[in-house]
């Protein structure tokens, strides 16, 4: 894994918004994996700011969305989605995909999600976020390492961190529809962004702790290719964090004998 660690939410935008923008011209990335939450705004700002008329033709796949939230419901993460990057990024919103939460068949709505980022040739980057409990899109611990996108049930915590944008934590919907991580792992590149200290436990169990379902976002470990992107709060516990920092100070100023 290659552990980031920046200053804030300006650098982890920066960073974010060039890897993709390379990608984007290097022709790399055509299909972006998109997450919803705090975390991935900085980036998606930092891309409008620094749009490139190449960004438009992107195809976009969201990680998730509640279930029976209707698509119009500002909440939805259909909505969360249209204004957070459709918009921002001046996407087609035909290429952008969200799993359909209100699916009469909601396997089956799943299944069709997976096949259509099959058609697409799957997803070049995924941007994630994590939640406080490890979990990413909203794989919960105890999910199955190698799952694909179904029906979860979300836990007490998450529906309690996620009440903020409710109002009422009676609102927030108790199922969701996720891509899996066996799903996320088929990426060809998945970039996590975490910030604040609320989020150091769950970073340090991703990035030092066993492969665990327990800490879903530990599955990461296991991919050729993924940059886990951080403020200092959240990398504060990381026992390796200096050596993260030198790492990192090398791939800048090059190998020295
Ligand atoms: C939700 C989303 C996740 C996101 C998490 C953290 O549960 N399903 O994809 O990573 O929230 O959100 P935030 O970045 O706002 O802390």
């Amino acid at each position: 894994m290659r552990v980031v660690i920046l200053d804030g939410a300006g650098d982890i935008g920066a960073f974010g918004a060039g890897l993709i923008l390379d990608g984007v011209v290097r022709g790399r990335i055509r299909t972006l994996g998109v997450a919803t939450g705090s975390s991935p705004l900085a980036i998606y700002r930092a891309l409008a700011d620094q749009w490139i008329p190449a960004l438009a033709h992107l195809d976009a796949f969201a990680l998730d969305e509640y279930v029976g939230l209707p698509a119009e419901d500002p909440q939805s993460y259909h909505s969360v989605i249209r204004r957070e990057v459709t918009d921002r990024l001046r996407l087609d919103p035909a290429n952008v995909h969200v799993p359909d939460g209100c699916a009469a068949d909601l396997d089956a709505e799943c299944e069709r999600y997976e096949a259509a980022m099959a058609a697409a040739g799957g997803v070049d980057l995924q941007l994630l976020g994590i939640g406080r409990n490890g979990h990413i899109g909203f794989n919960e611990p105890s999910s199955s390492l190698s799952s694909r996108t179904r029906p979860k049930t979300l836990m007490a915590a998450t529906r309690r961190d996620n009440a903020r944008f409710f109002g009422d934590p009676d609102l927030v919907p108790r199922h969701c529809l996720t891509q899996g991580l066996g799903t996320i792992l088929d990426a060809a590149e998945v970039l996590l962004v975490a910030q604040g200290s609320g989020k150091a436990e769950a970073v340090r169990a991703a990035v030092e702790g066993p492969v665990s379902s327990m800490c879903p976002a530990s599955v990461l470990q296991l991919h050729r290719r993924a940059t886990i992107l951080l403020d200092e709060e959240a990398a504060r516990q990381l026992a390796l964090r200096q050596y993260y920092l030198d790492t990192e100070k090398n791939r800048i100023e090059g190998l020295r004998p």
